[in-house]
């Protein structure tokens, strides 16, 4: 079974969402979408749709978000690359199993109604993975 279907978007950690948007908008003419607030992660998001994938943009929803601490020691740039799965849950116990090092070991709300859980970077040559289920169709 396919474990990993595709690349669902690469995020990076702003300061400000509008102020960052305006390169997207204004360069490659692409229009902002699904802003929203994710209370679990103390971020708020916005997605820019490019083909099957997505550019998130990721700011601080709070002064102790923990994108506050990334952004204060590395600035803005690239945060995290999240991987499609099927079934996120099962997913995570397979990357125990197999040995790797995980920021969650449950899965956690993320932005649009869909479930991720992180992958710790040191697993991953220093960067940070999402793993994300989307809502089913009902
Ligand atoms: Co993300």
């Amino acid at each position: 079974m396919l474990m990993v279907k595709k690349i669902n978007h690469i995020a990076i950690a702003v300061n400000n969402l509008e102020e960052a948007a305006k390169f997207y908008q204004t360069i490659l003419g692409l229009s902002l979408s699904g802003v929203e607030v994710v209370t679990a992660q103390k971020t708020r998001v916005g997605f820019f749709k490019i083909g099957e994938s997505s550019i998130e943009l990721v700011q601080p929803a709070e002064p102790d978000s923990p994108l506050t601490k990334f952004l204060e020691a590395k600035g803005p740039g690239i945060h995290h690359i999240c991987f499609e799965v099927d079934d996120v849950e099962t997913e995570v116990k397979a990357f125990l199993e197999k040995g790797a090092t995980m920021v969650d070991r449950k899965p956690r709300p993320g932005a649009h109604d869909t479930k991720v859980a992180f992958v710790h970077p040191k697993s991953s040559s220093g960067v940070l993975i999402e793993l994300c289920e989307l809502p089913k169709e009902h």
